[in-house]
């Protein structure tokens, strides 16, 4: 028996990377997943790979910057399969970095808004069809950078904190209504973008492949373990807390 049977997922961010992966492995542990991107081509591809292996999903539009859409994504999984018992938050976009003195004002929002404003939006719709489920359990994506501090990125440094103390403050309060609220901090993961960045920046890739004490990049289902073991009842009395998943990058 799969850790999340009987379970509906959503997944925000599914289309690639750590998301996608997420996606996957709930399906592969018996959830019927709500597959969510902005992106309809690569969260398309999601569904139709869980459908091959003979788990189950749809596909729902959704852009998590944009109130309007998420509440028409969360409405989509209601009636789809009546009910929304997981939900994790990965979908999130950094709108640009450099020396904090020189962020354009649009850009500092903007990054806030991708990393930050996006996870409360969609815990704000997620929570009402939790309840009316009768509990359930969020995972919300951090990030290293938001415990180490990232220079020339402070935006999304600064974001992802938000993000933890975001979800540290839901746990609270939801924890009467039976619903868990956690947050998974990765190190850097091998996804589309890092290794697109990796690429270009040949000499940083170097350095990050060592940042940790196992001297390797993290890769995207190491990320889905740790956050299908959060959703599922097995953590059923963890709430409130940030897993960091970094091969020791946090320690290093
Ligand atoms: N990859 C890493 O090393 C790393 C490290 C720390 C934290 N993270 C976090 O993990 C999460 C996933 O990262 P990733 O590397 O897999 O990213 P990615 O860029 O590879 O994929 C992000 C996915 O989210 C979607 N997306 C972005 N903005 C969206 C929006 N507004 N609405 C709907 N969909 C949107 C994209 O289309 C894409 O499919 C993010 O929250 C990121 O900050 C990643």
């Amino acid at each position: 028996m799969g850790m999340l049977e009987t379970k509906v997922a959503l997944v925000t961010g599914a289309g690639q990377g750590i998301g996608q992966a997420i996606a996957r492995a709930c399906a592969r542990e018996g959830a019927k997943v709500v597959v969510s991107d902005f992106n309809k081509e690569t969260g398309n591809a999601t569904v139709e790979m869980i459908r091959e292996t003979g788990g189950e999903a749809i596909f729902a539009f959704g852009d998590v910057s944009q109130e309007d859409s998420v509440r028409a994504l969360v409405r989509c999984a209601i009636d789809a399969y009546d009910r929304l018992d997981c939900a994790c938050n990965s979908a999130a976009l950094s709108r640009g970095s450099g020396p904090i003195q020189d962020y354009a004002r649009e850009v500092f929002d903007e990054t806030l808004e991708m990393c930050l404003t996006n996870t409360w939006l969609c815990m704000k719709y997620e929570i009402p069809a939790m309840l009316d489920s009768g509990g359930g359990a969020i995972v919300n994506i951090s990030s290293n950078a938001s415990l180490r501090g990232q220079p020339f990125n402070g935006a999304y440094a600064a974001a992802k904190g938000g993000v933890n103390s975001l979800t540290r403050s839901t746990a609270a309060e939801l924890g009467k209504s039976n619903i868990r609220v956690n947050a998974v901090s990765p190190g850097v993961i091998r996804t589309p973008t890092i290794e697109k960045y990796l690429e270009e920046q040949p000499k940083i890739a170097a350095g990050l492949v060592k940042s940790n004490v196992m001297n390797r990049l993290g890769e995207p289902d190491e990320i889905a373990e740790a956050v299908v073991f959060l959703l599922s009842d097995r953590a059923s009395y963890i709430t409130g807390q940030l897993l960091s998943v970094d091969g020791g990058n946090y320690i290093r």
